[in-house]
């Protein structure tokens, strides 16, 4: 995502859990910034300093509920305050498809997407101009810039390199704002299938 960012001519500033997380992001040419979302909320805000939009992909590694609660939910919240302290105007939220309706799946499942409805619904209230995108279960696969995209689909996969494209291609979708939606991997470019969002 960095990358895409950066090619389409964006300043990026990368929140990462400590400087050696960040090298990869340096190496390209984005500055980073210790942001860790479980850690002290004042340096959330001054890490979100001076930005015009956050971007929150994180996720807990561990998927047991007090890691998720932890990072997904508690750390998306002080990420969405932080972003309000500092000023910032916009927010995507990488959330998970299903959070808008999380009792389903197993005691894992539903506390993780417990976790994202928590978070994503203090976003929709709070004052940034606000975006959840939901995808289905993440896969490594190449990129192929083809989604499809829909207030609620049928459960599904998508690769993260497409997911980075949908959060990157949200910035110049005014359709986005303020809306949440499911993407999976498909067949329409993203910015078709963004400009179609009903
Ligand atoms: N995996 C799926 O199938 C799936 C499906 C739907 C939605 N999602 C969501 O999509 C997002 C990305 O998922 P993924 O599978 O690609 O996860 P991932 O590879 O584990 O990446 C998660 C990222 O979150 C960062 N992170 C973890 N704890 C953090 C903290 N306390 N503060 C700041 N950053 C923190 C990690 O940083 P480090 O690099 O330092 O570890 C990592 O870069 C997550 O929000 C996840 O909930 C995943």
């Amino acid at each position: 995502m960095v990358r895409l960012l950066l090619r389409q001519g964006h300043t990026v500033r990368a929140g990462v859990r400590s400087k050696r997380r960040g090298e990869a992001a340096a190496t390209l040419g984005a500055e980073t910034v210790v942001a860790d979302l479980a850690s002290f909320p004042e340096a959330l805000v001054d890490a979100c300093a001076g930005a015009d939009v956050v971007i929150n992909t994180a996720g807990a590694a561990d998927p047991d509920p007090s890691a998720v609660n932890l990072v997904d939910r508690d750390g998306a919240i002080a990420a969405v305050r932080a972003a309000e302290k500092a000023g910032v105007a916009r927010f995507l939220q990488l959330s998970a498809q299903f959070a808008d309706s999380p009792d389903q799946g197993d005691r894992l499942v539903r506390s993780f997407l417990l976790a994202k409805q928590v978070s994503d619904s203090i976003l929709r209230r709070s004052s940034l101009t606000w975006t959840v995108v939901r995808p289905g279960t993440l896969t490594d696969d190449p990129f192929t810039g083809r989604v499809k995209v829909a207030g609620h689909l049928e459960p599904g996969r998508i690769s993260r390199q497409d997911v980075a494209a949908v959060l990157v291609a949200s910035l110049n979708e005014p359709l986005t704002e303020n809306r949440g939606f499911d993407v999976l991997g498909g067949e329409v470019p993203v910015g078709a299938a963004l400009a179609s969002i009903e």
